[in-house]
């Protein structure tokens, strides 16, 4: 039998109706008391005051009122579908989650995004794009809250706020929307050069994917994966879209923007729609779970590094398609709340200083986006395996929970269930020896900043090659501070000296000298940013 301190075992995805889903033929009010009309106020005679005892009128308003809930701080702008995993098996020899096993089919919820621009911002823009998925396993929810971009900007989440900050649009006139160049973007990211991997990611023709079923995914992190052995492996995941990668070339994204800005929102409902279903392979980079953690030279704890796939192959373990449209965009598309720590047994994280961030900052920040402790009650947040977990009221508790002792042991709600299952349980799954003595220090290895960024780059193809200088020097065209530019094809030089020449030439720089990071203080200019705003080049 159940136990009594059950909460939430809903089922729902968030599509089907839901108790209070307006199906009377004759309008209410909020209590159900039925209206003879909406329409008018009631007034102190014809051409008099309303009067305050219209209770209608004030429920009507104040609800209006409090329609809308903040945004996200980053990814405000998305778009998501329902969709099903099919698991084929080869996870297994690595994994003992569940949802890898052969033929096992799970339901998932996947909202892509842009990270910078807002809600109402437009799609087409230069930007990473967020790809994550929340698979209702019936081990519990685990989520893939994962980019497009394998690469991270910073290696440390305590710099995350500070990432943010200055990419998000210029505090004086509130632009550009999105990771368009300014100032405090380029001075951050040319002075914090972990960032010169992603940010060259951004330029290249990644930055502006043509459609969101055209984009890979990335967990970025490496993550800790045991078998029913308990033996352990790392791993990194890969969302292979069947449609192949594909993007736009900046005209192609700049009239598409123009023309429709949520040119990647309708493309994605439509396509479901017609029965085109997009459709990703997963795989994983597997390598020996080492005492360091690094893969032939490369840090495994170093989110701005990739392992290259001719070192360590990606192995397919399942494929998801996305079958069926949100049929309420705020109920699922704004309320479903994903985080990085929703993990399932057989899956685990490791010491990334980045990943180690997130695991505290998006409950937190979901509890004043989505109005208190209670939203994994929403239908779609709500675990499609069963839930018990002593948590009680709340803002916005909707369960009604049985039973009165929500503590385990106990000798009054039928002993305890809980312990029962515990060697089948999640987050603790490896126990990790912990050594060392408390230090802000990092490792040597993050001090590699370049040589990843030099290995993408010339991965290019000429033309993306020359897509992606221009793209630099339209973006840093738009830098007020010569100081920025000049620092910004100067960080080039540790990449490509090829490649900073035809930036700097782009924009009519001198030749690229060395390095030079010493932050310099331009503020005095910066506050008059408004008047000579420099054209592009
Ligand atoms: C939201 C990915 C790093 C804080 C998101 C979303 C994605 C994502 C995909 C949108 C989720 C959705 O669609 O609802 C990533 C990746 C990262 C990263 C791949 C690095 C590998 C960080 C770090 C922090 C952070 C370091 C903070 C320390 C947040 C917050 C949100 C968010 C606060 C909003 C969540 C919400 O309101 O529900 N991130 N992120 N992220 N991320 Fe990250």
């Amino acid at each position: 039998a159940a136990p009594a301190t059950v909460t939430a075992t809903g089922n729902s995805t968030g599509a089907e109706p839901t108790l209070r889903a307006q199906q009377s033929t004759y309008l209410t009010t909020a209590q159900g008391g039925r209206l003879p009309t909406t329409d008018h106020s009631l007034r102190a005679g014809e051409r008099g005051p309303v009067l305050l005892q219209d209770h209608h009128l004030r429920e009507k308003i104040t609800h209006f009122d409090h329609e809308r809930i903040p945004e996200r701080v980053v990814h405000a702008r998305g778009a998501a579908a329902h969709g099903v995993f099919r698991a084929n098996g080869a996870a297994k020899s690595i994994c003992r989650a569940s949802v890898f096993d052969q033929g096992k089919e799970t339901e998932v919820f996947v909202r892509f995004s842009t990270v910078l621009g807002s809600r109402g911002s437009a799609d087409t823009v230069r930007d990473t794009r967020g790809f994550a998925v929340k698979f209702y396993t019936d081990q519990g929810t685990w989520d893939l809250v994962g980019n497009n971009i394998p690469v991270f900007f910073i290696q440390d989440a305590i710099k995350f706020p500070d990432v943010v900050h200055a990419a998000k649009p210029h505090p004086t006139r509130e632009i550009p929307q999105a990771q368009s160049a300014h100032d405090t973007f380029w001075d951050f990211v040319t002075l914090h050069t972990e960032a010169t991997a992603h940010t060259l990611w951004n330029m290249s023709d990644r930055g502006i994917p043509r459609s969101y079923r055209m984009m890979e995914g990335f967990g970025i992190h490496t993550f800790r994966m045991s078998n029913d052995d308990g033996t352990t492996s790392l791993v990194k995941f890969h969302w292979k879209p069947r449609l192949g990668v594909h993007s736009m070339v900046w005209e192609e994204a700049q009239i598409a923007g123009g023309m429709d800005p949520d040119f990647h929102r309708r493309d994605l409902a439509d396509a479901i729609e017609s029965g085109a279903l997009p459709e990703w392979d997963l795989g994983v980079q597997v390598f020996p779970d080492t005492e360091d953690q690094m893969f032939e030279g490369i840090d495994l704890l170093d989110p701005t590094k990739i392992v290259p796939e001719e070192l360590a192959p990606v192995k397919i373990i399942g494929t998801m398609t996305l079958t069926k449209n949100p049929t309420n965009y705020f109920a699922e598309t704004e309320q479903v709340a994903f985080h990085p720590g929703h993990l399932v047994p057989g899956i685990d994280v490791t010491a990334d200083p980045l990943l180690q961030g997130r695991l505290f900052s998006y409950l937190d920040t979901q509890i004043s986006r989505l109005g208190g402790p209670n939203f994994a009650q929403l239908p779609v947040n709500r675990p499609h395996a069963q839930v018990n977990d002593m948590q009680r009221d709340g803002m916005h508790q909707s369960a009604v929970h049985a039973g009165v002792a929500p503590y385990k042991p106990n000798s009054l709600d039928g002993g305890c269930p809980f312990f029962a299952g515990a060697d089948q349980g999640a987050l603790i799954d490896v126990p990790v020896a912990i050594k060392g003595e408390a230090t802000r220090e990092k490792p040597a290895s993050f001090e590699d900043h370049f040589s990843q960024a030099r290995l993408f780059y010339r991965s290019l193809a000429p033309v993306e090659q020359e897509h992606t200088a221009s793209a630099y020097a339209f973006e840093l065209a738009k830098c007020y501070e010569p100081v920025i530019r000049q620092r910004a094809v100067d960080v080039l030089t540790q990449v490509d000296q090829e490649l900073a020449e035809s930036v700097a030439a782009k924009l009519g720089l001198p030749a690229p000298g060395p390095l030079d990071l010493d932050p310099v203080d331009v503020s005095p200019a910066l506050s008059q940013v408004g008047s000579e705003w420099p054209v592009s080049g």
